[in-house]
């Protein structure tokens, strides 16, 4: 079930780059003044212009304190130059799931705090990504991000202020395939964690949403997620 066929990757690959072609445009918005509805408007404008008639899951935009919700429906709120903006997305090709998320800056600068807890992501996707080997599961490289993003943000105001559990309450990684969050089964027949093997497609979406913690960081939602397939000699990743 976790194993998806070469034929089957390659669907979820070309959604893949479907959906990192949807997000590169968008870039090219100005944000501020739009509401979440007007971005998600020309978000479905291009998907349909390229011909995609169907989307993995609804399309999340979450500006300013609202990137604080995992799954934010697009409201009338307007954007400001100073808000974050999550834009979670994906789209099906021949059935097959994409699933990507990108959090912009809306003016084009990050706020310094911004811009550190995006690095400390950031981070943490990569350490995720260093560590994909046969011998992981979801649930370590889960552990891997929790340990990368404690370890950073302990190096700023946020030590000692912070509970893990409320500010990353998601997991890191779900499988991928024609549902976006594909055959929910991360154990074994033995109750062993799935070990990763070559064919099997998932999600790396490390993400940060601060508050109640009384520093300048309170209101930053942030969320990176790309798509992996794990194959013969490593990995690769399909969004991009
Ligand atoms: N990107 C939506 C989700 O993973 O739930
Ligand atoms: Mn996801």
């Amino acid at each position: 079930m976790n194993i998806k066929s070469k034929e089957e990757v390659n669907k979820i690959r070309i959604a893949c780059q479907l959906i990192s072609k949807v997000h590169k445009q968008v870039l090219k918005l100005n944000f501020v003044g739009q509401s979440e509805l007007q971005i998600k408007k020309y978000i479905m404008d291009l998907i349909t212009d390229m011909d995609i008639d169907e989307l993995a899951f609804p399309i999340i935009v979450g500006s300013g304190v609202r990137s604080l919700i995992l799954h934010a429906e697009p409201t009338e709120k307007i954007v400001c130059a100073n808000d974050l903006v999550l834009i979670d997305m994906g789209l099906k090709f021949e059935g097959y799931c994409s699933d990507m998320t990108r959090t912009w800056p809306a003016g084009g600068t990050f706020s310094n705090e911004q811009k550190i807890i995006y690095d400390i992501i950031k981070k943490a996707q990569q350490d995720v990504l260093n560590s994909i080997s046969k011998n992981q599961s979801l649930f370590s490289l889960h552990e891997i991000a929790k340990n990368s993003l404690c370890r950073s943000l302990d190096l700023t105001d946020l030590k000692g202020r912070y509970d893990i559990q409320k500010i990353y309450p998601h997991k890191t990684s779900h499988w991928i395939g024609l549902d976006v969050h594909d055959g929910n089964v991360y154990i074994d027949e033995k109750n062993q964690p799935i070990l990763l093997q070559s064919g099997m497609c998932f999600t790396v979406e490390p993400g940060l949403y601060i508050q109640n913690t009384d520093t300048k960081f309170d209101g930053i939602g942030i969320r990176i997620e790309d798509v992996v397939v794990i194959t013969e000699s490593g990995f690769e990743i399909l969004t991009a």
